[in-house]
């Protein structure tokens, strides 16, 4: 009899606030959670406006664009258009969200603390349900998180999201069926690289590094995913509320996700070594790496 596959799960943990030392059993909980593939949340975990932040609850702060980026290390902010006195107050904001959500992985997840990389802070003002975009930027389509100007060359990539929507609204997602399965689907169909192409495409300045055999899977499992419209409906998947002051983190990349519908949230991404997990052989490198036989990066 073939084996039943379950869509991901979404774990609740009790965590009491961004600044504070987790128990060991929940530290524990939440490294095996995510090396899975599942999510964790955190549904007491409000992240608090300061004074006057609440203006900055519009989608027109986001021009024509759908996010506001923050680079942490320069604190330059991109896609926002924002008068000069509300750019402050964003990017202090964003900063602020920047700091916590660092805390909180040093607190729940103090293995990789020497490993982490922080990269790019973001603000989602736009409501998802609805937004117009092409189908490979459509992340209201189940998706594993894969960027094609940032190759990450097998590192994880982990997120940080809260949802800060001041009419109590959620933002509803969808988690999919086990990366594995994903692969096992999709993998023997996708060609391998093209010999040479990762060096062009960084040569022409379309990649910030080298697309690795192992970003080229992972874009084309993106990818492929997304067009598929019988999979979008009906591949094993899982409705989830993330409720308005709740935050909940997963390694994007591994766990099958879409964002159906909500408005107002702070996300960041944090860079993970494959080397640095507890069980590396759990991550999408490895175990794509098995599923072909060859190394990827
Ligand atoms: C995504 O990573 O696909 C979007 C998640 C969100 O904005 O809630
Ligand atoms: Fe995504």
């Amino acid at each position: 009899m073939a084996e039943a596959i379950c869509a991901s799960e979404v774990a609740s943990l009790p965590v009491s606030g961004w600044d504070q030392p987790c128990a060991s059993e929940t530290r524990e909980q939440a490294v095996g959670v995510l090396e899975g593939g599942d999510v964790v949340f955190i549904p007491q975990l409000r992240f608090a406006l300061d004074n006057g932040e609440d203006r900055l609850l519009t989608p027109a702060i986001a021009g024509e664009g759908k996010n506001i980026s923050l680079d942490p290390a320069s604190g330059v902010l991109r896609g926002s258009s924002a008068a000069d006195t509300e750019m402050e107050l964003l990017q202090g904001m964003m900063i602020r969200f920047a700091s916590l959500s660092r805390a909180l992985l040093l607190n729940l997840l103090p293995g990789y603390a020497a490993e982490l990389t922080q990269a790019r802070t973001s603000f989602r003002p736009v409501e998802i349900a609805g937004r117009s975009s092409s189908w490979r930027k459509d992340d209201t389509r189940l998706h594993v998180d894969s960027f094609p100007s940032t190759p990450t060359q097998g590192r994880r990539i982990l997120r940080v999201f809260t949802n800060i929507n001041p009419q109590g609204r959620p933002r509803s997602w969808r988690v999919g069926e086990p990366f594995a399965a994903v692969v096992g689907r999709y993998i023997h169909s996708i060609p391998g690289p093209a010999p040479a192409s990762s060096v062009a495409l960084n040569l022409l300045g379309l990649t910030k590094s080298r697309r690795s055999a192992y970003d080229h899977y992972m874009l084309r499992l993106h990818d492929t995913m997304k067009a598929d419209l019988d999979y979008q409906k009906n591949a094993v998947q899982r409705q989830f509320e993330f409720s308005a002051g709740s935050t909940w983190i997963a390694f994007t990349d591994k766990t099958s996700h879409a964002a159906r519908g909500g408005q107002y949230a702070l996300e960041q991404t944090f860079y993970l070594p494959v080397d640095a997990m507890m069980n590396p052989a759990q991550s999408p490198l490895r175990i794509l790496e098995h599923t072909l036989g060859r190394r990827l990066v």
